[in-house]
């Protein structure tokens, strides 16, 4: 039998109300707020056919084989088997590559599972033609979600909302849902300069972070912190109130790792040089009036944010004083982006 292909292209993003802790399936211990971005990117292939003996099952990333994210994948597809009862009776091959650079630091499970899930939901529409076209995206992000929290925030362009929050209709712990048509136009298009200060792999992981906030000493009050920064945070980017934004988005960026710092077994992933960017970031908009701010993602690595009008000065701030803070100068220019793409 020849191999079909379904090939999808999804996006990383950035969470300016973090989700940290979670319960049950996957499910978030508090509602998060991101922005999906651009040039980031996870390309996937899936290759399927009838089993044609034992079902059999393959990943390939960036043309090598990589067991450990291919036990993760061939896990979660076996955790899948109830819901897509067409799963067991395939053979499977996965091929995937990233547009960043492997090595950067970068969250990528994001964009990978995001892509991976789409792909699914788009082979179950083979499988159940009649599911509503309009359950689609609300489906794979459910997908995504089962295989990484994160990753169920980027099948939608934009600003995207994750958890139930009565402020946010049809929000949902389950899946994320679209925020874009409630954003100012202004925050509709927001640069990402990633800053790369160490592109090594994570002393913890972010599962073992969610972990310990369900014995934080301050889980209720993280809890309580991050519902009132959601409707904060939605009033700033429907009025275009920059400061607030601004004041917000890093308070949670420090929040994340003052959490990780105070939990019961407390551990720090920032570096040095995290410090002192944050302190450059400050500085500069104290002297010159900017609107920049930044955010920080569970590592040492810190998210520029910008405006479009301050593009030239940032980037001649982050040639001049922070490039020499990066590993190897290292940094990504990004930007809110469309959302996935369906390649095949
Ligand atoms: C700090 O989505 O990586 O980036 O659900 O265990 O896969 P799992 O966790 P993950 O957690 C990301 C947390 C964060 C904040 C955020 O993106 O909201």
């Amino acid at each position: 039998m020849p191999w079909k292909n379904i090939s999808w292209e999804s996006p990383s993003n950035i969470a300016v109300i973090k989700y940290w802790g979670k319960y049950g399936n996957q499910l978030p211990m508090n509602p998060s707020l991101s922005m999906t971005l651009s040039n980031s990117v996870t390309r996937l292939h899936l290759y399927y056919r009838p089993a044609q003996r034992k079902p059999s099952f393959a990943f390939r990333f960036a043309g090598k084989e990589k067991p450990e994210f291919g036990q993760r994948i061939r896990d979660y597809l076996k955790r899948l088997e109830t819901e897509l009862p067409f799963l067991p009776g395939l053979d499977i091959r996965i091929d995937t590559e990233n547009t960043f650079p492997h090595s950067a630091g970068i969250a990528s499970s994001a964009s990978s599972m995001s892509a991976l899930a789409l792909a699914l939901a788009d082979l179950e529409r083979m499988f159940r033609p009649k599911n509503p076209e309009e359950e689609f995206l609300p489906g794979a992000s459910r997908l995504a979600r089962l295989a990484s929290g994160s990753a169920c925030r980027s099948v939608y362009p934009g600003w995207v909302e994750w958890g139930y929050d009565p402020a946010v209709q049809g929000s949902s712990d389950e899946y994320a849902v679209p925020l874009n048509h409630r954003v100012h136009p202004r925050y509709q298009t927001l640069f990402d300069a990633v800053l790369i200060v160490d592109p090594g792999r994570k002393k913890i992981s972010s599962s073992a972070g969610h972990l310990a906030m369900n014995t934080h000493p301050f889980r209720d009050a993280r809890i309580e912190q991050a519902r009132e920064n959601m409707g904060n945070l939605l009033k700033s980017l429907q009025r275009n109130h920059r400061k607030s934004f601004r004041t917000i988005t890093e308070s949670e960026a420090l929040t994340l790792h003052a959490l990780m710092m105070s939990a019961r077994s407390g551990f720090s992933l920032l570096h040095p040089r995290t410090l002192l960017i944050m302190e450059k970031i400050r500085q500069k908009r104290e002297q010159n009036g900017w609107d920049m701010c930044f955010t920080l993602d569970a590592g040492p690595n810190v998210h520029l944010l910008y405006p479009e009008h301050e593009r030239a000065q940032v980037k001649a701030f982050i040639h001049d004083e922070l490039a020499g803070f990066c590993e190897e100068g290292q940094w990504i220019d990004d930007v809110t982006g469309r959302g996935p793409v369906k390649l095949a």
